[in-house]
This record gives C-alpha cells, structure tokens and sequence, in this order.
C-alpha cells in the first residue's frame, strides 16, 4: 500500500488529471466533498489532501510515501526526502516586485521585503550582496508595497494578474517553479518497486501529453 500526499489548491486539480491519465483510480478525489482520505479504485494505494508544508512534512516523517508539491515550497523548507520528479505543472516563478518606481535593486539604505518565502528572499539578496530586512507575511503578499510595509516583494507570480490589478511590476525573475514528487528516504528504499512504477506511470502519461 502507497500513501501519497497530494498539494490542495492550485497543483491539485492537475495532480489528479495527471494520475487519471496514467491510469490510476482517482474518482473519489474527482468528487471529494469534505473528505480528506481517498483509496484508489484500482490500485494499493490512498491519497491525502493537505496543504503545501504539510505534504513536506509527511513525507518526511514517512506518513506519506510520495508528495507532489510546488517547487517553491522545497526551496523554502525542509530537505529529508528525496526529490524524483519534475512533473512540468503548476509552472509559475519566483519574482522581485514592486511599484513602477520602486525599483529596490538601484536603491541603496534600509529596504524592506514582504515575503511569503524567507528562505527564498534572503538566499536571493545575498546572492545579490544586499542586506535586507525580510517581513514575513502569510498572504496577499502584493498588498504590503502598496501600504507602505515594505519596498518590493518575493512572491510567486502565476498569470501576472494579481501584480498587474495592483499596480506592481517586476524588477526581477528569480527562479522557476513546477510540481515535484518527492519521497520518503526509506519508503524508496522499502517500496521501491511500487514507487518506481508510480514515476514510470507518471512519466508515460507525461510523455504521451508532450505528444498530443
Ligand atoms: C499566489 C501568489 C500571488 C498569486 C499570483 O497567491 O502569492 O498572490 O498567487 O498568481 P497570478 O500571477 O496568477 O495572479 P495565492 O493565490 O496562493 O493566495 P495568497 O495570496 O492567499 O497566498
């Protein structure tokens, strides 16, 4: 038996119209309701819903054998699993933002970024050889420039829309973003067989898509 931990929100719809097209059984979480425990139809295996960080923690505590989660949330936490599989969904990137006149990396004195993603922003200023203040925010992150809690932010940018309704352009692209599978160290070793063929299930259904 497989557990697999799936991102909820913005990866999940084509997390699971991924697995439906290699082959899995997936109806249950196609009409999931409140539940947050779906057992396959055809295969030994259950998913669960959670959101990002969390998927990261079961798999690293090995409640879950695979995740599928957003690249950027790999880069913000954590690091005891295995990292397989770039499944080329959910593709968005990190980007430096602000107002049109704002632009932080010309700017010299006490700057301050709002972010989501401390790690990200710090790593991305030191790399840059400027010494910021980070303000953790938790979401909306494309408000705080606007009211004055800090100069730019790190975020992700999707669509560009959210930037572009409030005003914010970016400065600069940071990094890009996709859907990752990542595993459990000792379910890879454990379950290999089972896990092998989930990435190789995942990798024709991927292929056959590229085809199309
Ligand atoms: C993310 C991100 C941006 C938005 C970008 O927020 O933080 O706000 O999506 O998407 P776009 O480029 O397609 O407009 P999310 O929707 O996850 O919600 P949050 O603001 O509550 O974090």
């Amino acid at each position: 038996m497989l557990a697999i931990a799936l991102t909820k929100g913005r990866l999940e719809k084509q997390s699971v119209a991924l697995l439906e097209k290699s082959g899995y059984g997936i109806e249950a979480l196609k009409d999931k309701g409140r539940a947050l425990v779906f057992p396959d139809s055809k295969k030994e295996i259950h998913y669960f819903l959670v959101k990002a960080w969390d998927c990261v923690t079961y798999v690293e505590q090995g409640v879950a054998d695979v995740g599928v989660v957003g690249k950027d949330t790999l880069l913000e936490c954590g690091d005891e699993y295995y990292e397989v599989m770039d499944l080329g969904l959910g593709k968005c990137k990190f980007i430096l933002a602000s107002l049109p006149d704002n632009n932080v990396l010309n700017k010299s004195g006490h700057i301050k970024i709002g972010t989501k993603y401390p790690t990200v922003a710090n790593n991305y200023f030191k790399q840059k050889g400027m010494d910021v203040e980070i303000i953790k925010i938790e979401g909306s992150v494309e408000l705080a420039p606007i009211l004055g809690l800090c100069d730019a932010i790190v975020d992700i940018m999707e669509t560009g829309t959210t930037l572009k309704e409030n005003g914010l352009v970016v400065f600069d692209e940071i990094y890009d973003i996709s859907a990752r599978v990542i595993v459990n160290k000792a379910s890879f070793k454990l379950k290999r067989k089972e896990i092998i063929s989930l990435l190789d299930d995942l990798k024709n259904a991927i292929k056959e898509d590229a085809a199309c």
